[in-house]
Order: C-alpha cells, then structure tokens, then sequence
C-alpha cells in the first residue's frame, strides 16, 4: 500500500512549511497489515529521487535489519515523521576552486516536525499497527516526548501511550496503548560501527519478541 493522504491535511502541512528548506515529497508504504511501522525522520536525496522510503545507504543498512528479525520489507510499513527532505545551503569549493552551492540532507527541526504533525498521527491512524518501532532520537521523542534518550532505550519493550498533536497545536498523551520498541536509526551506526554488535542484538532481540508474542 501507498498511503494517500487527505487534501486538507497536505494543504496544511504545505501552509506551514511555506519558505522552510524542504524539498519532494515520500509518502509512506508498505504492508497493508503491516507487523510494525518502522518510523524515520525524513527522507533524504535518493529517497526522493526514488520516491520510496529508506532506498539510500540508510535504507540498505535497515533492511538487513529488518531481515535480522526474521521479517522482510513487504511485511513491514516504513514511513517517517516529516515526508520531504529537509537540506541546508553550503556554498563549497570544486577541485577547480570555483565557488558552488550544495544542498546536503539535515536533521528537521521542530518547527518542521510539528508542521507534519497531523498528517503523521492520521496515518498512524490509519496504518494501525500494534507496533511501532522508532528509529533514531528524532522519531523517537515524537512519540515520546524530548526527555527518551535512544542510548537508554534502544531494544526495549515498552507499552504506553504516544504523544498526538492536539487541536491547540501542542503534543500531548493519547489514551490508547501501542507496543513500541525503539531502535538506533541506521545513519546512527553506518557512522559509528562500534554500536553494530548493539544493534544487531536489538534486532534479533526484536524478532524473538515477535514470535514470543505471535504477531
Ligand atoms: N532516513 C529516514 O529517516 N528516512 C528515510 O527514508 C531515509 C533516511
């Protein structure tokens, strides 16, 4: 399944990200009963080339992942917290020395987050799987608040409540209670291979519990 967002909502996320360095546009995809959604920050260059989630270097790495668990990529649903890549401007040198612009991939801020705040907790929604699986920080203080930290809580069960964005625009507990278990996001590790055995275990750990729980 291709998700296809409702008009308003992509009218408002387009009202407010007005002027903001963002650029293409990935839905979210994936199984239409999907076991879990693996939830990332934003999609970057070849994810928009591509149209399709976590197809770069990242996406590689989390499929083996995925695979890890004992799952594939047709069972999951894969989307993030903000749909376009947010870049930053970087006037550079060429070998030539001439002066150039370049556009790398950057972390959304919370401005950006919130902007898409409706449109990812409808598709949440939507999606309705029991369990979500945030990946990196970013994703992960979306559901949880700014106070989760991953190194503490990467591979954990928990079971609670995640944060939605109310109508007064601010973040706040729902009253329905989703499995989550939070992950280091791929980009973490490709850059930092002393977590790999970490992670690894994560995943595997993630994959037992799956079966344990018949889901
Ligand atoms: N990082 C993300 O969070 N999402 C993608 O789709 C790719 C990289």
């Amino acid at each position: 399944m291709i998700i296809e967002y409702p008009a308003d909502l992509l009218a408002d996320v387009q009202r407010r990200t007005q002027g903001a360095k963002l650029t293409g546009f990935v839905p979210g995809m994936g199984a239409d009963h999907p076991r879990l959604i693996l939830i990332g920050e934003a999609p970057g260059r070849e994810e928009i080339k591509q149209g399709h989630p976590f197809v770069g270097a990242s996406g590689k790495e989390l499929t083996k992942m995925v695979e890890l668990a004992g799952l594939t990529r047709d069972e999951v649903y894969i989307t993030s917290v903000v749909r376009s890549r947010p870049y930053s401007i970087k006037h550079v040198r060429d070998r030539k020395g001439q002066l150039i612009e370049e556009h790398p991939n950057r972390t959304p801020s919370q401005r950006e987050i919130k902007a898409y705040g409706h449109l990812f907790d409808w598709e949440l929604s939507q999606v309705n799987a029991p369990v979500l699986v945030p990946l990196g920080n970013t994703s992960m203080h979306r559901l949880l608040g700014p106070q989760a930290k991953i190194s503490e809580l990467h591979g954990k069960v928990l079971h609670q409540p995640i944060m939605h964005l109310n109508q007064q625009e601010k973040y706040e507990l729902g009253d329905h209670d989703y499995w989550i278990i939070p992950m280091y996001h791929p980009a973490a590790y490709l850059y930092a291979r002393r977590l790999e055995d970490t992670v690894r275990a994560d995943w595997i750990k993630l994959g037992k519990w799956l079966k344990e729980q018949n889901r």
